[in-house]
């Protein structure tokens, strides 16, 4: 069995929040479609060049493309054990490439965390994130009020400090776009999944904290085990899949 989650929910939900931390503590990478779209535009690629403007706008970028780039993630050895998945599927056509991508690779855990609209966008209007590389100011560490002095993420990050800036598409306007678009091309994605025994729905009005044990709790549930044991289940797969020490794993 492996660790398939995926998080669905609004711009704002906290999906990348809560995907990071789950992510990390139980040793499974983070595949965020917002953050690979976010660093090809900063790397000034191709795929950064044509995507600037469609995300800049709020609106979502062609289904093939985004398919092709989750395809290519999922296939690599650290996915084969388990991965969160923020941000993808967006769409029904996506939901449905998804089921044919991990076709015998176990089921999907899908996690609808919901607020209300008009918290997601007092959240999303007041994010910072770090320009350099591109984290979130830590809800966790700073009750979602604050930014931190620090971020972690790269050695200039450490050295130099972290650049606070607000993303190009969470100004009012586009959110509450990127929110139309929500509720007409993402919503019908919750009831593609929502008749599946390994469906949850969260609170994500909630603390992060608590927000982060409810997903935990909703994992577990969907594989019908205890809690404590998802992370060695992730650990026995991947020692099979990969010969080096997995993400968050001790070393030496
Ligand atoms: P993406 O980056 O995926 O953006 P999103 O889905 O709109 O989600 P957000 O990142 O805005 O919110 P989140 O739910 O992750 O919340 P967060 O944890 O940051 O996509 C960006 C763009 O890329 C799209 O518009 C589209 O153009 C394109 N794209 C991406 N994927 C695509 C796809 N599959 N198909 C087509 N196009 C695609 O939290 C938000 C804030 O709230 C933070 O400041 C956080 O600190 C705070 N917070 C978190 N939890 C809490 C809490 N419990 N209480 C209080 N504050 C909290």
């Amino acid at each position: 069995m492996a660790l398939n989650l995926v998080m669905l929910g609004p711009p704002g939900a906290g999906k990348g929040t809560q995907a990071e931390r789950f992510a990390r503590e139980h040793g499974i990478p983070k595949v965020s479609t917002g953050d690979i779209l976010r660093e090809a535009v900063h790397s000034g690629s191709e795929l950064g060049q044509k995507v600037k403007a469609v995300m800049d706008r709020g609106e979502l970028v062609g289904d093939d493309l985004i398919t092709g780039i989750v395809r290519e993630r999922l296939s690599r050895p650290d996915a084969a054990a388990g991965f969160v998945l923020d941000g993808f599927p967006r769409t029904v056509n996506q939901a449905t490439a998804l089921d044919e991508i991990l076709a015998k690779r176990g089921p999907v855990i899908c996690v609808e965390i919901q607020v209300p609209d008009e918290e997601l966008v007092r959240r999303v209007k007041s994010r910072r994130v770090c320009a350099d590389c591109g984290a979130n100011a830590d809800a966790f560490g700073q009750n979602g009020k604050d930014v931190p002095q620090l971020c972690q993420n790269t050695d200039r990050c450490r050295s130099v400090g972290p650049k606070w800036v607000t993303r190009s598409d969470d100004s009012e306007a586009v959110v509450r776009e990127r929110l139309k678009i929500y509720w007409r091309d993402t919503r019908p994605v919750i009831d593609f999944y929502k008749s599946r025994p390994t469906f949850r729905v969260i609170d994500g009005k909630q603390t992060p904290e608590q927000v982060r044990e409810a997903m935990v709790s909703a994992a577990a549930s969907a594989l019908d085990m205890p809690a404590s044991q998802l992370r060695s289940m992730v650990m026995k797969k991947l020692s099979g899949v990969i010969n080096v020490a997995p993400r968050g794993a001790r070393q030496g």
